[in-house]
């Protein structure tokens, strides 16, 4: 799915669908402007004209907590209108396609489509098929892609560790096969040239050929997490799991959940992230979940100036008008 529908011919943002197609100076100038948005959440005003008469339709066909919230916090202090469509009350219920559900809100002069779907390539699909002043927003697609994590999970680095990405080692653990937050990440680490980019989990949940994305595989978690100075854990999917891949949550713990003892083969200034929703006893202890060394609900905060970046970057460029999509 690498191709540039995300990019209009001058190279600027139009879409927002996936890392993977995008190039460094992109990814830098969305953590520049999330940088100038953070002033925004603190003002006792929290609001920006940037999006002012334009409407965000946010279209949630899995469930979503941080993202969905976030994204219209986000659309809001951007001054935007936003419509919270709620899928199950939609009449997509009543056999209404989903180009004829789109077709309907471009009818009502929505400008942009927060999209999240189970089904791996519907933002692209989407994409492909809205008017030519319209912008996608990929919140999540199947296990393919859910690039406003991985940027604000970049931003939250950043923040944590300096500008520098080329001096760390970066370690991803859990279930990279479902994962399609491990998938943004991992590309927008390399785009970062972070100098060690780790994945960590059971075989069972590792995809083949993993390494071709430039990554190192460990199966042990010890090994894994040797010397990391960011340590990010994933959920188990189960909701996309097929079969029996793992033997039982107790067992799954006892080798890959992360614990203070586990966290002693890191640098002693590791910093630790997940991007929810944590199972708490699963892929980490407690402990280690709300500990000091715990940026997880920076995470979600940085999320609201990340997604606005995100969103007047693309926008700015549909009012342009300059579109190749
Ligand atoms: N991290 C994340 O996507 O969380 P939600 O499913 O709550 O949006």
């Amino acid at each position: 799915m690498s191709d540039n529908l995300q990019l209009n011919s001058a190279g600027k943002l139009k879409h927002f669908l996936d890392i993977e197609g995008l190039n460094r100076s992109i990814l830098t100038d969305i953590l520049d402007t999330a940088e100038s948005f953070i002033s925004v959440t603190d003002r006792s005003i929290k609001k920006v004209p940037i999006l002012r008469g334009k409407t965000v339709a946010n279209l949630f066909f899995e469930a979503s907590t941080r993202t969905r919230t976030t994204f219209e916090l986000a659309a809001k202090r951007l001054s935007a209108d936003v419509l919270n469509i709620n899928v199950g009350a939609s009449a997509t219920v009543k056999g209404e396609t989903l180009l004829d559900t789109l077709r309907n809100l471009q009818a009502m002069h929505v400008d942009m489509f927060v999209v999240r779907h189970a089904d791996s390539g519907t933002a692209h699909f989407i994409a492909r098929h809205v008017l030519p002043h319209v912008s996608v927003i990929n919140a999540g697609d199947g296990r393919h892609a859910h690039p406003t994590q991985a940027m604000l999970d970049m931003f939250t680095i950043r923040r944590v560790k300096g500008h520098d990405f080329g001096r760390l080692s970066v370690a991803i653990v859990g279930d990279i096969a479902h994962s399609r937050v491990a998938r943004s990440q991992i590309h927008a680490l390399n785009l970062l040239n972070t100098g060690d980019v780790r994945v960590v989990g059971p075989r069972t949940l590792m995809p083949s050929h993993i390494e071709t994305l430039g990554v190192r595989v460990f199966h042990d978690l010890r090994e894994g997490l040797r010397d990391a100075d960011v340590v990010i854990m994933l959920r188990l999917q189960r909701e996309r799991m097929k079969g029996a891949v793992l033997p039982s949550e107790h067992e799954y713990y006892q080798l890959y959940g992360l614990t203070e003892e586990k966290l002693t083969m890191a640098k002693p200034d590791i910093t630790v992230m997940h991007p929810g929703p944590i199972n708490r006893g699963v892929e980490m202890d407690s402990q280690v979940a709300d500990g000091s060394r715990s940026v997880i609900l920076q995470q979600v905060t940085h999320g609201i100036a990340v997604r606005m970046a995100v969103m007047s970057m693309a926008m700015q460029e549909g009012s342009s008008q300059d579109v190749d999509g």
